[in-house]
Protein backbone atom coordinates (compact mmCIF):
# COMPACT_ATOMS: atom_id res chain seq x y z
CA UNK A 1 0.00 0.00 0.00
CA UNK A 2 0.72 3.52 -0.75
CA UNK A 3 1.00 6.00 2.48
CA UNK A 4 -0.18 8.87 2.26
CA UNK A 5 -0.83 12.15 4.54
CA UNK A 6 -2.64 14.07 2.39
CA UNK A 7 -5.41 13.28 -0.30
CA UNK A 8 -8.01 15.10 -2.68
CA UNK A 9 -11.13 13.31 -3.77
CA UNK A 10 -13.86 13.97 -5.62
CA UNK A 11 -12.25 15.03 -8.71
CA UNK A 12 -14.39 15.77 -12.14
CA UNK A 13 -11.52 15.71 -14.16
CA UNK A 14 -8.02 16.21 -13.34
CA UNK A 15 -5.88 17.48 -16.41
CA UNK A 16 -1.84 17.60 -16.13
CA UNK A 17 1.29 17.60 -18.57
CA UNK A 18 3.78 14.83 -17.94
CA UNK A 19 6.93 14.01 -18.92
CA UNK A 20 10.02 15.43 -19.58
CA UNK A 21 10.05 18.99 -20.29
CA UNK A 22 9.91 21.33 -22.19
CA UNK A 23 6.90 20.43 -24.33
CA UNK A 24 6.99 21.85 -27.87
CA UNK A 25 4.50 21.71 -31.02
CA UNK A 26 1.93 19.18 -30.85
CA UNK A 27 3.78 17.56 -27.20
CA UNK A 28 2.24 21.16 -26.11
CA UNK A 29 -1.54 19.99 -26.02
CA UNK A 30 -0.82 16.53 -24.72
CA UNK A 31 -2.25 16.18 -21.28
CA UNK A 32 -3.16 13.46 -19.00
CA UNK A 33 -7.01 13.52 -18.27
CA UNK A 34 -8.51 11.43 -16.04
CA UNK A 35 -12.09 11.61 -14.84
CA UNK A 36 -13.22 10.72 -11.25
CA UNK A 37 -9.96 11.23 -10.07
CA UNK A 38 -7.75 11.62 -7.06
CA UNK A 39 -4.58 12.33 -5.83
CA UNK A 40 -2.58 11.31 -2.94
CA UNK A 41 0.64 13.03 -1.13
CA UNK A 42 2.88 12.52 1.73
CA UNK A 43 5.84 14.93 3.48
CA UNK A 44 4.71 17.92 0.63
CA UNK A 45 5.41 15.41 -2.10
CA UNK A 46 2.66 14.05 -4.88
CA UNK A 47 2.34 9.48 -4.08
CA UNK A 48 -0.33 8.86 -6.39
CA UNK A 49 -2.41 10.36 -9.49
CA UNK A 50 -5.53 8.79 -10.74
CA UNK A 51 -8.63 7.11 -10.64
CA UNK A 52 -10.61 6.92 -7.16
CA UNK A 53 -11.26 3.04 -7.67
CA UNK A 54 -7.59 2.35 -8.12
CA UNK A 55 -6.74 5.18 -5.09
CA UNK A 56 -9.14 3.40 -2.89
CA UNK A 57 -7.25 0.03 -3.67
CA UNK A 58 -3.40 0.87 -3.31
CA UNK A 59 -4.06 4.55 -0.90
CA UNK A 60 -3.69 3.95 3.18
CA UNK A 61 -4.30 7.44 4.15
CA UNK A 62 -2.61 7.88 7.85
CA UNK A 63 -4.67 8.59 10.72
CA UNK A 64 -5.34 12.51 11.12
CA UNK A 65 -4.47 12.57 7.11
CA UNK A 66 -5.83 15.33 5.51
CA UNK A 67 -8.73 14.87 3.27
CA UNK A 68 -10.10 17.66 0.71
CA UNK A 69 -13.17 16.99 -1.35
CA UNK A 70 -12.65 18.81 -4.68
CA UNK A 71 -17.40 18.20 -5.27
CA UNK A 72 -16.23 17.29 -8.65
CA UNK A 73 -14.45 20.66 -9.74
CA UNK A 74 -11.55 20.35 -12.06
CA UNK A 75 -7.96 19.73 -11.00
CA UNK A 76 -4.53 21.25 -12.06
CA UNK A 77 -1.42 21.53 -11.24
CA UNK A 78 -0.65 25.42 -9.52
CA UNK A 79 0.15 27.88 -12.06
CA UNK A 80 3.89 28.83 -12.29
CA UNK A 81 4.14 32.65 -13.27
CA UNK A 82 7.68 32.71 -15.13
CA UNK A 83 8.09 36.61 -15.51
CA UNK A 84 6.28 39.48 -12.64
CA UNK A 85 7.73 42.68 -11.35
CA UNK A 86 5.82 42.44 -8.34
CA UNK A 87 8.21 43.74 -6.02
CA UNK A 88 6.84 48.04 -6.30
CA UNK A 89 5.35 50.73 -4.62
CA UNK A 90 2.47 53.23 -6.25
CA UNK A 91 0.15 52.45 -8.93
CA UNK A 92 -0.29 54.38 -12.40
CA UNK A 93 -3.88 55.04 -13.37
CA UNK A 94 -3.34 58.48 -13.82
CA UNK A 95 -1.26 57.04 -16.91
CA UNK A 96 -3.48 54.36 -17.32
CA UNK A 97 -6.33 56.98 -17.95
CA UNK A 98 -3.97 59.44 -20.24
CA UNK A 99 -3.42 56.27 -22.47
CA UNK A 100 -7.24 55.48 -22.56
CA UNK A 101 -6.99 59.49 -24.06
CA UNK A 102 -4.21 57.89 -26.76
CA UNK A 103 -1.18 58.31 -25.31
CA UNK A 104 1.24 55.48 -25.88
CA UNK A 105 3.36 53.63 -23.01
CA UNK A 106 6.45 54.59 -24.62
CA UNK A 107 5.70 58.34 -25.03
CA UNK A 108 5.00 58.19 -21.64
CA UNK A 109 7.99 56.56 -20.58
CA UNK A 110 9.87 58.84 -22.86
CA UNK A 111 8.60 62.00 -20.81
CA UNK A 112 10.03 60.76 -17.27
CA UNK A 113 6.99 58.78 -16.42
CA UNK A 114 6.62 54.92 -17.15
CA UNK A 115 9.11 52.50 -15.52
CA UNK A 116 10.62 55.99 -13.89
CA UNK A 117 7.74 56.59 -11.99
CA UNK A 118 7.78 53.61 -10.35
CA UNK A 119 11.07 53.82 -9.44
CA UNK A 120 10.52 57.12 -7.48
CA UNK A 121 7.79 55.45 -5.40
CA UNK A 122 9.97 52.44 -4.96
CA UNK A 123 12.73 54.50 -3.99
CA UNK A 124 10.73 55.85 -1.20
CA UNK A 125 9.23 52.87 0.12
CA UNK A 126 11.56 50.91 3.10
CA UNK A 127 12.44 47.32 2.49
CA UNK A 128 10.16 46.11 5.31
CA UNK A 129 7.06 48.19 3.56
CA UNK A 130 8.05 46.39 0.13
CA UNK A 131 8.48 42.91 2.03
CA UNK A 132 4.96 43.76 3.58
CA UNK A 133 3.41 44.52 -0.26
CA UNK A 134 5.16 41.40 -1.29
CA UNK A 135 3.98 39.28 1.40
CA UNK A 136 0.58 40.29 0.53
CA UNK A 137 1.02 39.83 -2.92
CA UNK A 138 2.05 36.67 -2.64
CA UNK A 139 -1.23 35.85 -0.47
CA UNK A 140 -3.47 37.28 -3.40
CA UNK A 141 -2.08 35.20 -6.27
CA UNK A 142 -1.76 32.18 -4.28
CA UNK A 143 -5.64 32.87 -3.75
CA UNK A 144 -5.64 33.31 -7.69
CA UNK A 145 -3.76 29.74 -8.39
CA UNK A 146 -0.27 30.40 -8.31
CA UNK A 147 1.85 28.56 -6.28
CA UNK A 148 5.10 29.31 -8.27
CA UNK A 149 6.46 32.80 -8.96
CA UNK A 150 9.11 34.57 -10.51
CA UNK A 151 9.60 37.86 -9.55
CA UNK A 152 12.20 40.45 -10.72
CA UNK A 153 13.54 43.57 -9.55
CA UNK A 154 14.19 46.41 -11.27
CA UNK A 155 12.32 49.47 -9.66
CA UNK A 156 15.23 50.27 -7.60
CA UNK A 157 18.12 51.08 -10.41
CA UNK A 158 21.45 51.22 -8.37
CA UNK A 159 22.88 49.06 -6.06
CA UNK A 160 21.54 49.43 -2.95
CA UNK A 161 17.90 50.00 -4.07
CA UNK A 162 18.26 46.74 -6.17
CA UNK A 163 19.64 44.78 -3.49
CA UNK A 164 16.59 46.65 -1.27
CA UNK A 165 13.96 44.91 -3.60
CA UNK A 166 15.71 41.85 -3.76
CA UNK A 167 16.32 41.45 0.09
CA UNK A 168 12.42 42.70 -0.08
CA UNK A 169 11.60 39.72 -1.96
CA UNK A 170 13.43 37.17 0.18
CA UNK A 171 12.09 38.28 3.20
CA UNK A 172 8.34 38.13 2.36
CA UNK A 173 9.15 34.53 0.51
CA UNK A 174 10.23 33.03 3.74
CA UNK A 175 7.61 30.82 5.33
CA UNK A 176 5.40 31.48 2.45
CA UNK A 177 3.38 28.64 0.21
CA UNK A 178 4.46 30.38 -2.85
CA UNK A 179 7.20 29.19 -4.10
CA UNK A 180 9.45 32.31 -5.18
CA UNK A 181 12.28 32.84 -7.68
CA UNK A 182 14.55 35.97 -7.82
CA UNK A 183 15.30 38.00 -10.62
CA UNK A 184 17.47 40.56 -11.06
CA UNK A 185 16.41 43.39 -13.19
CA UNK A 186 18.72 46.45 -12.40
CA UNK A 187 19.00 46.65 -16.34
CA UNK A 188 15.67 47.42 -16.98
CA UNK A 189 16.12 50.99 -18.12
CA UNK A 190 18.73 53.89 -17.07
CA UNK A 191 17.94 56.12 -14.16
CA UNK A 192 17.86 59.46 -14.57
CA UNK A 193 21.23 60.47 -12.66
CA UNK A 194 23.32 58.10 -15.29
CA UNK A 195 20.91 59.65 -17.92
CA UNK A 196 24.10 61.80 -20.01
CA UNK A 197 26.60 59.04 -19.12
CA UNK A 198 24.82 55.27 -19.42
CA UNK A 199 28.00 53.21 -19.63
CA UNK A 200 28.98 54.48 -16.06
CA UNK A 201 25.36 52.74 -14.94
CA UNK A 202 26.04 49.83 -16.87
CA UNK A 203 29.81 49.32 -15.20
CA UNK A 204 27.95 49.79 -11.91
CA UNK A 205 25.42 46.81 -12.88
CA UNK A 206 28.67 44.83 -14.12
CA UNK A 207 30.71 45.35 -11.20
CA UNK A 208 28.82 45.80 -8.18
CA UNK A 209 25.28 45.18 -8.70
CA UNK A 210 25.21 41.19 -10.10
CA UNK A 211 28.85 40.64 -8.34
CA UNK A 212 26.95 41.46 -5.44
CA UNK A 213 23.82 39.42 -6.57
CA UNK A 214 25.36 36.43 -7.42
CA UNK A 215 27.53 36.16 -4.17
CA UNK A 216 24.95 36.78 -1.92
CA UNK A 217 22.24 34.62 -3.79
CA UNK A 218 19.55 37.10 -3.86
CA UNK A 219 18.99 36.45 -7.50
CA UNK A 220 18.96 33.33 -9.78
CA UNK A 221 18.59 34.89 -13.21
CA UNK A 222 19.67 38.54 -14.57
CA UNK A 223 17.35 40.12 -17.35
CA UNK A 224 17.56 43.17 -19.09
CA UNK A 225 14.69 45.06 -21.05
CA UNK A 226 16.00 46.15 -25.01
CA UNK A 227 14.10 49.00 -25.96
CA UNK A 228 14.58 52.41 -27.58
CA UNK A 229 13.63 54.01 -24.03
CA UNK A 230 15.55 51.49 -22.22
CA UNK A 231 19.05 49.26 -23.07
CA UNK A 232 20.17 48.76 -26.19
CA UNK A 233 21.40 45.36 -27.86
CA UNK A 234 24.88 46.12 -27.25
CA UNK A 235 23.74 47.11 -23.76
CA UNK A 236 22.12 43.96 -22.82
CA UNK A 237 24.54 41.57 -24.16
CA UNK A 238 27.21 43.15 -22.32
CA UNK A 239 25.07 43.12 -18.60
CA UNK A 240 23.77 39.30 -19.37
CA UNK A 241 27.27 37.92 -20.48
CA UNK A 242 28.50 39.52 -17.43
CA UNK A 243 25.82 37.74 -15.44
CA UNK A 244 26.20 34.40 -17.28
CA UNK A 245 30.16 34.66 -16.26
CA UNK A 246 29.02 35.18 -12.43
CA UNK A 247 27.20 31.82 -12.76
CA UNK A 248 23.59 33.67 -13.14
CA UNK A 249 20.64 32.49 -15.45
CA UNK A 250 19.53 34.96 -17.88
CA UNK A 251 16.12 36.11 -19.65
CA UNK A 252 15.21 39.21 -21.60
CA UNK A 253 12.28 41.34 -22.07
CA UNK A 254 12.99 41.16 -26.45
CA UNK A 255 11.36 42.60 -28.94
CA UNK A 256 7.93 43.77 -27.01
CA UNK A 257 7.40 47.21 -29.95
CA UNK A 258 9.97 46.76 -32.25
CA UNK A 259 12.03 43.85 -33.92
CA UNK A 260 15.40 44.54 -32.10
CA UNK A 261 16.75 41.74 -32.84
CA UNK A 262 16.80 40.41 -28.84
CA UNK A 263 15.05 36.98 -29.81
CA UNK A 264 18.08 35.86 -31.56
CA UNK A 265 20.21 37.50 -28.71
CA UNK A 266 18.74 35.09 -26.21
CA UNK A 267 19.12 32.63 -27.76
CA UNK A 268 22.96 33.07 -28.42
CA UNK A 269 23.25 33.69 -24.97
CA UNK A 270 21.66 30.58 -23.99
CA UNK A 271 18.79 32.78 -21.92
CA UNK A 272 16.23 30.56 -20.23
CA UNK A 273 13.54 32.42 -22.16
CA UNK A 274 12.93 35.42 -24.36
CA UNK A 275 9.77 37.31 -23.30
CA UNK A 276 7.07 39.56 -25.06
CA UNK A 277 8.05 39.15 -27.87
CA UNK A 278 5.43 40.75 -30.31
CA UNK A 279 7.58 41.89 -33.22
CA UNK A 280 10.49 39.03 -33.12
CA UNK A 281 11.12 38.65 -36.45
CA UNK A 282 10.54 34.49 -37.80
CA UNK A 283 14.60 33.75 -37.60
CA UNK A 284 14.94 35.00 -33.96
CA UNK A 285 12.19 32.73 -33.09
CA UNK A 286 13.85 30.01 -35.11
CA UNK A 287 17.29 30.78 -33.53
CA UNK A 288 15.37 30.37 -30.05
CA UNK A 289 13.67 26.94 -30.82
CA UNK A 290 17.55 25.63 -31.99
CA UNK A 291 18.99 26.90 -28.55
CA UNK A 292 15.90 25.37 -26.52
CA UNK A 293 15.39 29.42 -25.33
CA UNK A 294 11.38 29.13 -24.37
CA UNK A 295 9.15 31.86 -25.26
CA UNK A 296 7.42 34.06 -22.73
CA UNK A 297 3.80 35.38 -23.77
CA UNK A 298 2.80 38.05 -21.68
CA UNK A 299 -0.75 38.41 -23.63
CA UNK A 300 -2.37 40.19 -20.42
CA UNK A 301 0.12 42.97 -21.03
CA UNK A 302 -0.22 43.37 -24.67
CA UNK A 303 -4.04 43.48 -24.44
CA UNK A 304 -3.47 46.19 -21.45
CA UNK A 305 -1.57 48.23 -23.98
CA UNK A 306 -3.97 48.16 -26.35
CA UNK A 307 -1.13 46.77 -29.19
CA UNK A 308 -2.44 45.99 -32.19
CA UNK A 309 0.15 43.23 -32.67
CA UNK A 310 -0.99 40.28 -30.93
CA UNK A 311 1.37 37.63 -28.93
CA UNK A 312 2.84 35.46 -31.44
CA UNK A 313 1.09 31.85 -30.13
CA UNK A 314 1.34 30.15 -33.34
CA UNK A 315 4.39 31.11 -34.70
CA UNK A 316 5.74 30.58 -31.46
CA UNK A 317 4.19 26.59 -31.88
CA UNK A 318 5.17 26.20 -34.84
CA UNK A 319 8.87 28.09 -34.76
CA UNK A 320 8.79 24.79 -31.93
CA UNK A 321 9.22 27.25 -29.30
CA UNK A 322 8.99 25.68 -26.00
CA UNK A 323 5.52 28.22 -25.15
CA UNK A 324 5.16 29.97 -21.90
CA UNK A 325 2.24 32.21 -20.37
CA UNK A 326 2.92 34.59 -17.71
CA UNK A 327 0.97 37.60 -16.24
CA UNK A 328 4.31 40.46 -16.27
CA UNK A 329 2.50 41.73 -13.39
CA UNK A 330 3.34 45.33 -12.89
CA UNK A 331 1.75 48.82 -12.60
CA UNK A 332 2.66 49.68 -16.03
CA UNK A 333 1.94 47.20 -18.48
CA UNK A 334 -0.48 44.97 -16.83
CA UNK A 335 -1.78 45.99 -12.89
CA UNK A 336 -3.35 41.95 -12.87
CA UNK A 337 -2.02 39.53 -10.73
CA UNK A 338 -4.50 36.48 -12.05
CA UNK A 339 -2.68 33.61 -14.20
CA UNK A 340 -6.26 32.68 -14.84
CA UNK A 341 -5.82 35.59 -17.30
CA UNK A 342 -2.97 35.24 -18.74
CA UNK A 343 -4.98 32.18 -20.16
CA UNK A 344 -8.22 33.66 -21.08
CA UNK A 345 -6.28 36.38 -23.12
CA UNK A 346 -3.38 34.15 -23.98
CA UNK A 347 -5.99 31.34 -25.53
CA UNK A 348 -8.55 34.87 -26.77
CA UNK A 349 -5.75 37.00 -27.78
CA UNK A 350 -2.30 35.15 -28.47
CA UNK A 351 -3.99 32.09 -30.53
CA UNK A 352 -3.23 29.26 -28.06
CA UNK A 353 -5.93 26.52 -27.39
CA UNK A 354 -6.81 25.58 -24.02
CA UNK A 355 -4.38 22.79 -23.80
CA UNK A 356 -1.58 24.25 -24.67
CA UNK A 357 -1.79 27.46 -22.89
CA UNK A 358 -2.15 24.72 -19.29
CA UNK A 359 1.04 23.22 -20.33
CA UNK A 360 2.41 27.16 -20.83
CA UNK A 361 1.47 27.84 -17.86
CA UNK A 362 2.77 25.07 -15.62
CA UNK A 363 4.79 22.56 -16.43
CA UNK A 364 7.04 24.88 -19.26
CA UNK A 365 6.65 27.70 -16.78
CA UNK A 366 8.40 25.99 -14.48
CA UNK A 367 11.13 24.63 -17.20
CA UNK A 368 11.40 28.34 -17.70
CA UNK A 369 12.46 28.85 -14.22
CA UNK A 370 14.96 25.78 -13.84
CA UNK A 371 12.42 24.03 -12.25
CA UNK A 372 10.84 21.29 -14.09
CA UNK A 373 12.29 18.16 -11.97
CA UNK A 374 10.39 19.38 -9.04
CA UNK A 375 7.35 21.66 -9.98
CA UNK A 376 5.06 21.80 -12.80
CA UNK A 377 2.87 18.95 -13.30
CA UNK A 378 0.87 16.30 -11.15
CA UNK A 379 3.32 13.23 -11.14
CA UNK A 380 4.60 11.02 -8.67
CA UNK A 381 7.58 12.22 -6.84
CA UNK A 382 6.72 16.11 -7.30
CA UNK A 383 5.61 18.70 -5.32
CA UNK A 384 2.07 18.54 -4.25
CA UNK A 385 1.56 21.60 -5.96
CA UNK A 386 -1.97 21.98 -7.14
CA UNK A 387 -5.89 23.81 -7.81
CA UNK A 388 -8.87 23.03 -7.90
CA UNK A 389 -11.39 25.13 -9.64
CA UNK A 390 -14.69 25.16 -9.46
CA UNK A 391 -15.61 24.13 -13.20
CA UNK A 392 -16.67 20.63 -14.78
CA UNK A 393 -13.58 20.39 -17.10
CA UNK A 394 -10.64 22.33 -18.29
CA UNK A 395 -12.39 24.15 -21.42
CA UNK A 396 -14.61 25.81 -18.73
CA UNK A 397 -11.78 28.19 -17.48
CA UNK A 398 -11.21 30.04 -20.56
CA UNK A 399 -14.58 29.34 -21.81
CA UNK A 400 -16.54 31.27 -19.25
CA UNK A 401 -13.80 34.15 -18.92
CA UNK A 402 -13.31 36.81 -16.72
CA UNK A 403 -13.70 35.35 -13.71
CA UNK A 404 -11.27 33.24 -12.06
CA UNK A 405 -13.01 29.84 -10.40
CA UNK A 406 -10.83 28.71 -7.97
CA UNK A 407 -11.75 27.25 -4.99
CA UNK A 408 -8.99 25.40 -3.38
CA UNK A 409 -5.28 25.44 -3.90
CA UNK A 410 -2.54 23.05 -2.46
CA UNK A 411 0.92 24.01 -1.86
CA UNK A 412 3.68 21.76 -0.65
CA UNK A 413 0.76 18.88 0.05
CA UNK A 414 -1.00 21.41 2.21
CA UNK A 415 -4.69 22.92 2.08
CA UNK A 416 -3.73 26.99 1.89
CA UNK A 417 -6.71 28.20 0.46
CA UNK A 418 -9.32 28.29 1.71
CA UNK A 419 -7.00 28.72 4.93
CA UNK A 420 -8.42 26.76 8.15
CA UNK A 421 -9.44 23.64 8.83
CA UNK A 422 -10.90 21.43 5.52
CA UNK A 423 -14.06 19.63 5.35
CA UNK A 424 -13.14 15.82 6.36
CA UNK A 425 -14.57 13.64 4.88
CA UNK A 426 -14.60 11.14 7.39
O1 LIG B 1 7.47 43.88 -18.85
N1 LIG B 1 8.74 46.10 -20.58
C1 LIG B 1 9.27 46.53 -19.58
N2 LIG B 1 8.96 46.28 -18.32
C2 LIG B 1 7.66 45.97 -17.88
C3 LIG B 1 6.84 47.17 -17.64
C4 LIG B 1 7.26 47.84 -16.44
C5 LIG B 1 6.50 49.11 -16.15
O2 LIG B 1 5.81 49.69 -17.02
O3 LIG B 1 6.62 49.51 -14.99
C6 LIG B 1 7.00 45.02 -18.83
O4 LIG B 1 6.02 45.32 -19.52
FE1 LIG C 1 8.13 42.49 -17.83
Amino acid sequence: MIEADFAVVGIGELATPFGPAPKTGQALSQLRVEQDAAVAARAGAIVYVGRRTDFERQVRLRPHATVLDAQGGTVLPGFVDAHTHLVFAGWREAEFDARLGGATYREIAARGGGILSTVRATREASREALAALVRERLDAILALGTTTVEIKSGYGLSTAEEIKLLEAVREAARGHPVQVVPTCLAAHTIPPEYRERRTRYLDRIVEEILPQVAQTGLARYADAFVDDQALGLQEARRVLEAARDLGLGVRLHADQFADEGAAALAAELGAASADHLEFASPEGLERMARAGTCGVLLPAASFFLMMERRPPGRELVRAGVPVVLATDFNPGSCPCEAMPAALWFGCLWGGLRVDEAITAATLNAAYALGLAETTGSLEVGKRADLVVHAVPNRYHLVYRFGVPRVRAVVAGGRLVVPAGDPPQLR
